[in-house]
C-alpha cells in the first residue's frame, strides 16, 4: 500500500469547500466537467484522484461550450499522394544552435512551446532569435506580458538586437494580443509567456488551467489560419512539467526545453516534441555577457576545470542525438554513522545510482550502507543516459577505496541488474570525441565493435570485471 494512504483517503471524502464552492456555482451556469491538468482526462464530477493517470489533486474545473452543429466541409478530402510534399519550409532563426534542433528552423504556422526554469534564458534566446529573423528581413513581433517594453529594449541593446522591424507590445489581454496579430501580421511572434496572458471573458485567473489551455488554443487557431509562426514561453514547475497544463503539449506542433544551472553558462536546448523533423539533436550554447553565444568545443568547456588524478572522478563519452559530449562524472563516498545515510543525485539519474549501489552491494560484496555518497555531472551537464551507468559505478568505487582512475581513461556502457555490461548506441563516436580530446584508453562492454581510433579499447564483460581491471575490487570467487 502506498505510504500515506489514509490521507489521501481522507481528501475523497471531503473534496477541499473551493472546489465543492465551484460545483455549486458551476450548477447555474451551465454545464461543466472536471479535467486533468496532467494527462487531459475528464470525470463529470470532482474527484481527489483522476481516473486516468491517478494523479492526487490535478482535476480542475471546466465550463463545456455547446457544441457547434454539423456542417458540409469547406474542403474535400485529398488523397494522400495528391499533397504537396514540400509545403514545409522552415525559416531559419539565424542562430546555429536553434536551427539545429529545429531541423532547419520555424515553420510557418506552427506553434512552438519553449519550457524552461525562470532565469534560465528564454527571453534571452528568443530575442536574439527575432533579431536574427529581423536581420533577414522577417517582420517580427515579441510580446512581453512580463517585463515592460523598455526592460526589453534595453535587453535587445546589450544583446546587439536593436531592430526597427521588432515590434514589441507588452500585452496580458488576449483579445488585445490578438489583435496586434492582426495589425502586425508577423512573420513571427513571440508570446513571453504563455502563463501571464489571460482571456478576461473566461474568468479565471492567469495562469491557471483553463486560461493556459484556452489562450493557447486560440492562439494555435491564428497560426494554422495567418501563417505566422507562434512561440509561447512556458515557464517549468519545481516538479520539471510545464506550469499548470501538460495538456498544452498536446496542442502545440513543437516542444522545446530549455536547460542549464543559472549557476553555470553551458545552456542545452532540446526538442521533446516536433511535427516537422527529428526530435535527436542537442543544441548547446552559453551564457555571456552579450547573451547566448555558440560553444566551438563544448567537451573542452566541460572538462575545462577537471583536476586530474583525484579520486572519484571518471570522464563518460555521452552522446545528445548525433552530437558526442565529454563530461566528467563525480562520486563523493563520504563515512558516516547515520542511521539513513545521505544519497544525492545532481545532473544524474538517482534512480540509477540506487540501483549501482544495489548491484555493487549483491555483485561485488561492496555495501555502501555506512557512507554518504554523492554523485554529480560536473558543470551543470545532465546525463542520464544508461552508458554513464559503469563510470558512475567506476567513480563511486573509485571514492570509496580512495584510489583514482586513470585521468586519460573514459568509460562508457549500461550495467545490468546481473551486473553484466551492454553496449550503448554511437559508441565509434563517443570514442572518437574521446581520442580527439587526447584520452589514451576507454572501459567498455565486451560487445562494443571494433573502432579504428587512436586508443586503447578495453573490453570486459561485467562491472565486477571492470572494478578488477582497474585495481579496485576483487572478483567475488576469488574472495575468500
Ligand atoms: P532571461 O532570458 O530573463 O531568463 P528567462 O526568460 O528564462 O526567465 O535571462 C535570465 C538570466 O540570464 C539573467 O539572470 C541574466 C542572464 N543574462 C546574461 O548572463 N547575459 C545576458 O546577456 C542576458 C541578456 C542575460
Ligand atoms: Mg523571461
Amino acid at each position: 500500500m502506498a505510504p500515506g494512504y489514509g490521507t489521501h483517503v481522507s481528501e475523497i471524502g471531503n473534496p477541499p469547500m473551493r472546489r465543492r464552492g465551484a460545483k455549486g456555482h458551476s450548477a447555474h451556469q451551465g454545464r461543466s466537467v472536471y479535467r486533468c491538468a496532467e494527462c487531459g482526462d475528464t470525470s463529470p464530477k470532482w474527484v481527489g484522484r483522476c481516473p486516468g493517470c491517478e494523479q492526487w489533486n490535478t482535476l480542475h474545473e471546466e465550463v463545456i461550450r455547446p457544441a457547434g452543429s454539423v456542417s458540409a466541409p469547406r474542403r474535400a478530402a485529398v488523397p494522400i499522394t495528391d499533397v504537396a510534399a514540400d509545403d514545409v519550409v522552415p525559416l531559419p532563426t539565424g542562430l546555429e544552435e536553434v536551427d539545429r534542433v529545429l531541423c532547419g528552423g520555424l515553420v510557418p504556422g506552427s506553434v512552438t512551446l519553449i519550457g524552461g526554469e525562470p532565469g534560465v534564458g528564454k527571453s534571452t534566446l528568443l530575442l536574439q532569435m527575432v533579431g536574427g529573423f529581423a536581420d533577414r528581413g522577417g517582420r517580427c513581433l515579441y510580446v512581453s506580458a512580463e517585463e515592460s517594453a523598455q526592460q526589453v529594449r534595453q535587453r535587445a541593446e546589450r544583446l546587439g538586437v536593436l531592430h526597427p522591424s521588432i515590434l514589441l507590445a507588452a500585452e496580458t489581454s488576449l483579445p488585445e494580443l490578438l489583435g496586434q496579430l492582426e495589425e502586425v501580421r508577423p512573420t513571427v511572434a513571440v508570446i513571453d509567456s504563455i502563463q501571464t496572458v489571460a482571456d478576461p471573458d473566461l474568468g479565471s485567473a492567469p495562469g491557471s488551467v483553463t486560461q493556459v489551455r484556452e489562450c493557447a488554443h486560440r492562439l494555435v487557431e491564428v497560426a494554422k489560419s495567418t501563417g505566422v509562426a507562434v512561440v509561447l514561453v512556458g515557464h517549468v514547475t519545481k516538479e520539471g512539467s510545464l506550469a499548470g497544463p501538460r495538456v498544452l503539449e498536446h496542442v502545440v506542433d513543437t516542444v522545446l526545453s530549455f536547460e542549464g544551472d543559472r549557476h553555470h553558462s553551458m545552456r542545452l536546448l532540446r526538442a521533446t516534441k516536433h511535427r516537422y523533423g527529428s526530435t535527436q539533436e542537442l543544441g548547446l550554447t552559453a551564457m555571456g555577457e552579450r547573451g547566448l553565444e555558440t560553444v566551438a568545443d563544448p567537451s573542452a568547456m566541460f572538462l575545462a576545470d577537471r583536476r586530474l588524478g583525484v579520486p572519484g572522478s571518471v570522464v563518460v563519452p555521452t552522446v545528445e542525438g548525433r552530437r558526442p559530449l565529454l563530461v566528467e562524472l563525480q562520486a563523493l563516498a563520504s563515512v558516516t554513522g547515520a542511521p539513513q545515510p545521505r544519497r544525492s543525485a545532481q545532473g544524474v539519474d538517482s534512480g540509477r545510482i540506487g540501483m549501482l549501489l544495489a548491484v555493487l552491494a549483491t555483485h561485488l560484496g561492496i555495501s555502501v550502507s555506512n557512507f554518504d555518497v554523492f554523485t554529480l555531472a560536473v558543470g551543470g551537464a545532465r546525463v542520464t543516459e544508461p552508458g554513464a551507468d559503469l563510470p558512475l559505478a567506476l567513480a563511486i568505487l573509485s571514492s570509496v577505496h580512495g584510489h583514482p582512475i586513470p585521468p586519460r581513461m573514459v568509460a562508457c556502457g549500461e550495467v545490468g541488474l546481473a551486473g553484466e555490461l551492454r553496449s550503448v548506441e554511437g559508441m565509434a563516436r563517443r570514442l572518437g570525441e574521446a581520442a580527439r580530446h587526447g584520452f589514451t584508453a576507454a572501459v567498455v562492454p565486451a560487445s562494443t565493435p571494433d573502432v579504428d581510433l587512436p586508443i586503447q579499447v578495453m573490453r570486459v564483460p561485467s562491472l565486477d570485471a571492470a572494478a578488477y581491471l582497474l585495481g579496485l575490487g576483487e572478483i567475488p570467487s576469488s574472495r575468500g
